[in-house]
């Protein structure tokens, strides 16, 4: 049994994400941990709401509560509408959680005492008319490398490269739009990246496995030559720096500044697995998956959108190997690209394309969780459309997965009481099924282990296909009359069919593949569906005549032009 660590990128704790976010980091993330689950290994999966920096303070402010607050509610809020949809996280922690308060302070000590901080008096921008320092992100103007007008003063989001503020040319707050900016001294600490580079570049070198887009950004990132970074920011919601220790206060000439929030979220990895043992320290142990020897059976996979992959191979890395303590550094990272709204970005400041809790007032989860999988932003940019929704929906969905379960627990409860019948001997027809299906279903687990979710979702749309194939060829219906035992032959494998759909659906839509157990009389399992272990031949075989059938609604509804068309006015997408 192998243990499998699995972290999704943290999403900001300012508003309900969007299905960019859900596809980029968090639905690939619960669908390989309930891969990984079902296959018997052992998994912890952790996610947690990323809650410092300005954007919050903000976004408290405009909502006119105090940030504890509103934090405490928007996580809340998070974590409830990621349940429904169906997202399995061992622990969905928060970074403002004392364990993270700790644990930042705690390797900062160890970053320090390792030579690795700096402190140095840099002059930063403060806008006279906001009254206060702006922070980077809230500093725009052109990027001097890729010349894109509205970077923004961290990173900018045409060209992904990472930023400082001043290195903007015709800066602005974007708070207020305001150009009266001064510029004022201030002290800050700073990571010294440049004197971990060959490490960093070592560590990275010993992963050519990556997918091009996470190598390729790492690689940039290095070759341009790394520079410090400051890791402390004059604001109020945050990690203090200034804290006390065995040796007595930590900088306390930083009193009233915090940690930058990109220095405390990813250490939120480790420290909301802290917050999950801590639940239940007796029967957890959160070091074990992170820490020393214990982990190092441990593989670490991280998913993250595009513009995270900078933090996460050279960032994160940077403070795990310049604290010289044994913490677990990061074995794969499943990079996405982005997910498009009719060609541009989904934006939550811009209220552009569907955010998790409308798309739950349209339709159930599994309808979003399928379409975002078969269409996920692999090797390059995708795009959603109104249109290629439904059709994926009503083609893959609606007809050959629902119409395929609908026509033979129809059938079996029309002429076989709803009970599995006992069935003739098999056939070549059956044979041939079995292995085609064993073919089928390992490619697919190669699809899953290797997180190449687009051909996973093709894999398990042929799985469901060739059960079609099957049943049109078999065709009890009409064999019914001069040869019953050929019919209940071939009623008694479709029923085994929905039984395999179920358990090799699930990672995937796990609701539906609930329902499809319990309607062929398996129970509405408790947790995990398990991967089949038998031989298909068993597995075909697998429920017994006699077995009690339950007829569910159809699973899913067809999508009507009607609907596209209301969608398309109401979230801004042109019907085409
Ligand atoms: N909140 C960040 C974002 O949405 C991701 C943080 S990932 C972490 O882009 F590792 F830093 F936590
Ligand atoms: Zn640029």
């Amino acid at each position: 049994m192998a243990r499998i660590l699995i972290t999704a990128a943290l999403p900001y704790v300012n508003g309900i994400k969007h299905l960019g976010n859900l596809v980029g980091h968090m639905l690939p993330a619960d669908v390989y941990a309930r891969f990984q689950r079902s296959r018997r290994n052992e998994v912890l999966c952790i996610c947690a709401t990323d809650e410092h920096g300005t954007p919050t303070e903000l976004a408290a402010a405009e909502a006119g509560k105090d940030v504890e607050t509103f934090c405490a509610e928007m996580h809340a809020a998070q974590a409830e509408i990621g349940e429904r949809f169906g997202l399995s996280w061992d622990h969905f922690g928060r970074t403002s959680a004392v364990q993270n308060h700790e644990l930042t302070q705690h390797l900062a000590d160890q970053l320090d005492e390792n030579g690795y901080i700096e402190a140095r008096s840099i002059e930063q921008i403060y806008s006279i008319d906001d009254d206060r320092f702006l922070p980077d992100r809230y500093i725009v103007g052109t990027c001097p490398h890729c010349g894109y007008e509205n970077a923004r003063g961290d990173q900018c989001e045409n060209c992904t490269r990472v930023l400082d503020p001043t290195d903007l040319l015709e800066p602005r707050s974007a708070i207020s739009g305001s150009t009266n900016l001064e510029v004022r001294k201030s002290d800050h600490l700073y990571l010294r990246q440049s004197a971990l580079a060959e490490r960093l570049r070592d560590w990275v070198n010993q992963h050519a496995d990556w997918p091009p887009v996470v190598s390729g950004i790492a690689n940039k990132w290095l070759d341009e030559g790394l520079l410090d970074r400051g890791i402390t920011r004059d604001i109020k919601w945050g990690i203090s720096v200034t804290h006390e220790t065995d040796k007595g206060t930590k900088w306390p000439e930083f009193e009233g500044k915090v940690f930058y929030v990109w220095f405390d979220a990813p250490i939120g990895y480790i420290s909301a697995t802290k917050e999950w043992a801590d639940l239940d320290p007796d029967n957890r142990d959160w070091k074990s998956w992170w820490y020393g020897e214990a982990a190092d059976s441990v593989k670490y996979v991280q998913f993250m959108g595009k513009d995270n992959v900078p933090f996460h191979t050279i960032g994160f890395p940077a403070t795990i190997l310049g604290s010289g303590e044994p913490w677990k550094l990061v074995d794969y990272i499943k990079g996405f690209n982005y997910l498009n709204y009719y060609g541009g970005q989904f934006s939550t400041s811009q209220k552009r394309g569907v955010f998790m809790d409308q798309a739950l007032e349209l339709l159930p989860a599994d309808y979003w969780r399928y379409y975002l999988m078969a269409n996920a932003p692999e090797s390059s940019d995708s795009s959603f459309t109104w249109d290629h929704f439904a059709s994926v929906v009503n083609s893959d969905l609606a007809d050959v997965l629902g119409n395929f379960v609908n026509r033979v627990l129809k059938f079996t409860a029309s002429r076989f009481d709803g009970a599995v019948p006992e069935g003739g001997e098999w056939t070549d027809l059956e044979v041939a099924l079995a292995s085609d299906l064993d073919q089928r279903i390992t490619e697919y687990v190669r699809c899953l282990e290797e997180m190449e979710f687009r051909k996973a979702v093709t894999q398990l749309r042929a799985i469901w296909a060739r059960g079609n194939e099957y049943l049109t060829v078999a065709a009890p219906w009409t064999k019914f009359k001069e040869d019953p035992k050929a019919a209940a032959l071939g009623v008694g494998i479709g029923i085994n069919l929905i039984h395999l759909y179920a358990h090799m659906s699930w990672p995937i839509i796990p609701a539906t593949a609930e329902t499809l157990h319990s309607s062929v009389g398996q129970g509405r399992p408790d947790g995990t569906l398990p991967w089949p272990k038998a031989e298909m031949r068993e597995f075909l075989t697998f429920i017994k005549p006699g077995t009690a059938l339950d007829v569910p609604e159809p699973l899913f509804r067809k999508l009507t032009d009607e609907d596209i068309e209301l969608w398309s006015e109401r979230f801004g997408g042109e019907a085409t």
